[in-house]
């Protein structure tokens, strides 16, 4: 039976200027480069400057997008943008990328699933473009997590950085199998009774403030290698294909233990896990636009590779998505 599926163009991204070292913070806080990069994986982080906001590093990213795809912004119907840290509450952050890029028509929103959130869009993207509402959308992964830190916080002002990164996919007549080209599977999942082990204490509703972000790392840890294994299994298996079949994992990046040890549950060697995370550290809802965007760029993916991502976050929220190159 043949169907619409989602293909990819192209994709690109966008780091802020400064680079923060681990070795930054030994300045203040009790903390090393030793624990850190031992713990995490992280070596350095991007900050986004001051006055830089959340839709300057998605625009830039976007117009690296469009320019690797040969294509402005009025080929463009619709936006959907992941961010955990928007520049107002609203409108959407999608919207100033709207303008920015030129797209004269369509439709830009926001999509909040904090660092699983670019999985949610994506999934997002693919039910849009199935319905027949866009022909070409623009998913974006942009944070500057940078805003929301608490910096006496060693157990997470450490982890995160800021970034941001675009994938343009377009509809595309196929024939309805595994071996089609595109978004062949998505996989959601939250689950609220945990909502307080990864979360931000502030809020429009309830402080009136931002808020920093808080969490009991080891939990999280925990939930994070059985639910991502889980959710990239079930999306393989919707995709009629098996682990072996998958050429690249691209997992949100948060912790080069999780991501080693989900992979290890999956079966799959270190050698076919694209890692960014000792450059970018945890990016939220960019880490994995961002390592495609990177991976794509070094000529890493072939056409036809098959790519599983997966990505967990506060909610707790988490998903897979598995697409044909
Ligand atoms: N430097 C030095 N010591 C530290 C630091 C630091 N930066 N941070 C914590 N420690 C200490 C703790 O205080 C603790 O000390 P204690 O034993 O004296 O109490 C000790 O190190 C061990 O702390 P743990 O939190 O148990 O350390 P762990 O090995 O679990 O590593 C980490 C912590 C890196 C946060 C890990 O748990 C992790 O990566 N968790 C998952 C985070 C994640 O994946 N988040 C994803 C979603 S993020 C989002 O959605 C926004």
């Amino acid at each position: 039976m043949s169907l619409v599926r989602a293909v990819p163009v192209s994709c690109g991204h966008y780091l802020p200027a400064r680079v923060v070292e681990n070795a930054e913070f030994e300045k203040t806080l009790d903390t090393s480069d030793e624990w850190i990069a031992s713990r995490t994986g992280i070596r350095r982080r991007h900050f986004a400057a001051e006055g830089e906001t959340t839709s300057d590093l998605a625009i830039a990213a976007a117009k690296a997008a469009l320019a690797n795809g040969g294509l402005s912004g009025t080929d463009i119907d619709a936006i959907v943008l992941a961010t955990a840290t928007p520049d107002q509450t609203f409108p959407a952050t999608a919207v100033r990328v709207q303008t920015a890029i030129g797209m004269e028509g369509g439709f830009a929103f926001d999509i909040q699933a904090v660092c699983a959130g670019f999985v949610f869009a994506l999934a997002q993207a693919d039910a849009l473009m199935r319905a027949g509402l866009a022909k070409r959308v623009m998913v974006i992964g942009a944070e500057t997590f940078s805003r929301i830190l608490d910096f006496t916080d060693r157990g997470t002002c450490v982890l995160f950085g800021d970034g941001a990164g675009a994938l343009i996919l377009e509809t595309q007549e196929s024939a309805g199998g595994p071996q089609d080209r595109g978004i062949l599977a998505t996989n959601l999942n939250s689950d609220g009774r945990f909502a307080d082990i990864l979360y931000v204490d502030g809020g429009p509703s309830s402080t009136g403030t931002a808020g920093v972000v808080h969490m009991s790392g080891r939990e999280v840890f925990k939930h994070a290698v059985i639910k991502l294994a889980q959710a990239g299994e079930a999306a393989l298996a919707s995709a009629g294909l098996e682990t072996s079949d998958v050429d690249w994992l691209v997992p949100h990046q948060a912790n080069l233990r999780i991501m080693t040890q989900t992979a290890a549950k999956l079966g799959m060697p270190i050698e076919k896990v694209v890692v960014t995370v000792q450059d970018h550290g945890n990016t939220s809802a960019a880490s994995i636009p961002l390592a495609l965007s990177v991976a794509a760029g070094e000529g890493r993916f072939k056409r036809g590779d098959v790519l599983l991502m997966e990505a967990i976050g506060g909610g707790l929220s988490w998903g897979a998505a598995v697409m044909r190159w």
